[in-house]
């Protein structure tokens, strides 16, 4: 694939909309035109699976949750982020599978075996090029970003486990996932996220060659 897929974790309220947002400008002022996506969402199936993941009232079981959140991914994996990434482009995502492993493996305790398969059949094997982690505790978080959709209200032990998953994650593909403390402010955060992109940005003169 010729693209760079940059895909952006943590728990709610750790700044990751303003980093893709911030990053985003940044390759535009270079002369590139990335493509922002988040998830669940990004399609019209999926921006509607993602209504019903989040609506309060909604009774789902972890399992038809995991499935949920994978179904939407393989619209956005098949009818987006590939085609877009064949064609060259630079494609930031607001989370992607680590979500999935995170929140629904660690946090509703789903063997991780059983989402780690669930996530390979749903992207059908696409990995991000980069992913960034971006850690905050648990307190800060809900600080930052309160509100009641229904993962929201799952209580402070849930986002305890899902912070410790993406460690446990980053740990396990250290590679691929750059861990970021997230407590500093968003421009030193936006820095070091810059230092590990540019090193994957092709040379100013291949931008001209199929790089968007
Ligand atoms: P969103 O409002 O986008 O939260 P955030 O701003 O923190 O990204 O809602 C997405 C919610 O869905 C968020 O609580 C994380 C959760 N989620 C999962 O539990 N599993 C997943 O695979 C994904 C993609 C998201």
């Amino acid at each position: 694939m010729k693209g760079i897929l940059i895909t952006f974790e943590g728990l709610d309220g750790c700044g990751k909309s303003t980093q893709v947002h911030r990053l985003a400008e940044r390759l535009q002022q270079l002369g590139y035109q990335p493509i922002i996506v988040r998830e669940p969402g990004a399609t019209p199936l999926s921006e509607r699976i993602r209504h019903l993941l989040l609506d309060a009232s909604a009774d789902i079981t972890p399992l038809a949750e995991m499935l949920l959140f994978n179904a939407a991914r393989a619209q956005l994996v098949d009818t987006v982020l590939r085609p877009a990434l064949e064609t060259g482009s630079i494609v930031l995502c607001d989370r992607f599978a680590d979500s999935t492993t995170a929140y629904q493996g660690y946090g509703r305790g789903l063997p991780i075996e059983l989402v780690l398969a669930c996530n390979q059949i749903a992207t059908r094997g696409l990995t991000p090029t980069l992913t960034f982690f971006l850690d905050v505790p648990v307190e800060l978080a809900f600080q930052r970003h309160r509100s009641s959709d229904r993962m929201e209200r799952a209580g402070r032990d849930f986002f305890e486990r899902v912070r410790n998953g993406y460690w446990e994650i980053a740990r396990r593909q250290p590679e691929r996932i750059i861990c970021i403390d997230a407590t500093r402010p968003p421009e030193e955060v936006h820095t070091t996220i810059w230092e590990h992109v540019r090193q994957y940005l092709p040379s100013e003169a291949s931008a001209s060659e199929g790089f968007y």
